[in-house]
């Protein structure tokens, strides 16, 4: 086991790089299986879900091959097993669109349940609503998902809530599906549009992703074979520019998408940060004041991102005033809050609500990562605070942000990460 070890206060300033969004690669991996060749994946993040997605392909008959820290060729022509084991699939979340590519492509899907971050309760009954639209039958029994269907048939498949995790299995399922598919009410996230880019240059044929309605037309197969490079990562990017707030310091962020940034760009620019578009794909994200009280409440894309609440937490615990966050997508997400009392934080965190009362200065106190973003957030928290901070629970961590302590160290941080004895 590692732990992270900082050594505090200090504000960050340089440049920083963002690499490939995990939960764009994390749909596009298996989105590969419906693919029937070859194909280069570029920009993919150096993460352990990664790893964890690669190990379970391999499982089932896929071949990568890295052919660069970055880039892996996977070779999805011979698919020997339609059933991905639990052991893995439990390590994330994202193993469930597993479930959909297999359908997609086989027409018979077995995957163990999914496991990832606990933030409450995290049911599929919108996946297997889509799956059962298209024709699929379903059954969930024993900690796996069993779909299976002759053929699959386009169909409108409306989702009760915005979910980025059925919209993702609803396309996979319907890409090579007879006939037309809508999909109303739709996720609008970056990595929903960018699956569909990827999904589009292979072949099929999808139009409306980033709405509420996408149509998918199904297409015979999938063949074009050729490179695509994942988007940057809107929440790494989200990270650094929460952590220039809250470090009072001056960050350059490159390969990022600046117009995916825009909620976190207004509140910030409300809380008191300078925020200048660089032109191209960089922003340079400064605060030279102690940050602004503000409320946030989390929603779906455009909304503030829940992926990001736990860094924005950060800035409010130090911020001028008293703030709040309502957290709408998870039921627990306020972990971290306890951690950062640790620190010397006034948060009230009650349900889905979390009131912070901010103070004057965080002081370094060991503290444990209950998931990734709030890792994340209290790897900011240490930069901030007086003194030495040890962050406990870094497997999370490293589940999607590459690189972190190295990106940190560059920007100024006093940053290790050394074993745990
Ligand atoms: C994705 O999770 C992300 N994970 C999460 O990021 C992110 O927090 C979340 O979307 C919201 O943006 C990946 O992309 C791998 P949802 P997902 O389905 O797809 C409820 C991170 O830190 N729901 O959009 O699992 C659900 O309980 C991770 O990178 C149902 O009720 O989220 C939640 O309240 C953490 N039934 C809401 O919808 C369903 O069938 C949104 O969940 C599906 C979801």
């Amino acid at each position: 086991m590692e732990k992270i070890v900082i050594e505090g206060k200090t504000k960050l300033k340089g440049e920083v790089t963002i690499s490939g969004a995990k939960n764009a690669a994390v749909a596009i991996l298996p989105a590969t299986i419906l693919v029937n060749g070859v194909c280069t994946i570029d920009n993919i993040p150096d993460i352990s879900d990664i790893k964890i997605y690669c190990d379970i392909l391999e499982k089932i008959g896929v071949k990568i091959k890295k052919i660069e820290k970055n880039t892996l060729q996977i070779d999805t022509r011979n698919i020997t097993s339609v059933e991905a084991p639990l052991d893995l699939t439990s390590k994330f979340r994202a193993s469930y669109y597993l479930t959909g590519a297999l359908l997609g492509r086989c027409k018979h899907a077995i995957v163990g349940m999914p496991g990832g971050c606990k933030l409450g309760a995290r049911p599929m009954d919108q996946h297997i609503k889509a799956f059962e639209a298209l024709g699929a039958k379903v059954e969930t029994e024993q900690g796996k998902i069993e779909v299976k269907a002759k053929k699959l048939k386009g169909n409108s498949i409306y989702l009760d809530i915005v979910s980025v995790g059925a919209t993702i299995n609803a396309m996979l399922s319907a890409v090579l599906a007879d006939g037309l598919s809508t999909i109303e009410n739709a996720a609008k996230e970056p990595h929903i549009v960018d699956l569909a880019n990827f999904l589009n240059k292979m072949g099929a044929n999808i139009i409306g992703a980033g709405t509420d309605r996408i149509r998918i037309q199904g297409v015979k197969e999938l063949k074009n074979e050729g490179t695509y490079s994942v988007v940057p990562d809107q929440i790494e990017a989200g990270t650094f520019m929460l952590a220039a707030v809250a470090t009072r310091g001056d960050i350059t962020i490159k390969n990022c998408i600046t117009k995916h940034l825009e909620p976190i760009t207004a509140k910030i620019i409300e809380m008191g940060a300078e925020v200048e578009d660089l032109g191209g794909d960089a922003i340079r994200v400064s605060c030279a004041k102690r940050p602004n009280k503000a409320n946030v409440k989390t929603l779906p894309y455009p909304g503030f991102p829940t992926d990001l609440q736990p860094q924005m937490g950060v800035v409010m615990a130090i911020a001028n005033g008293t703030s709040v966050i309502s957290e709408s997508i998870w039921d627990s997400r306020f972990q971290y809050a306890e951690e950062l009392n640790k620190m010397g934080a006034k948060i009230t965190a009650n349900g889905k609500v979390a009131v912070f009362e901010g103070v004057d200065k965080l002081v370094g106190a060991p503290v444990f990562a209950s998931d990734l973003r709030a890792g994340a957030a209290l790897v900011i928290a240490g930069i901030v605070a007086e003194g030495t901070t040890q962050v406990y629970n870094v497997q999370h961590i490293d589940r999607g942000y590459e690189n972190i302590e190295e990106k940190f160290a560059k920007l100024g941080a006093k940053i290790t990460r050394v074993k745990e004895i």
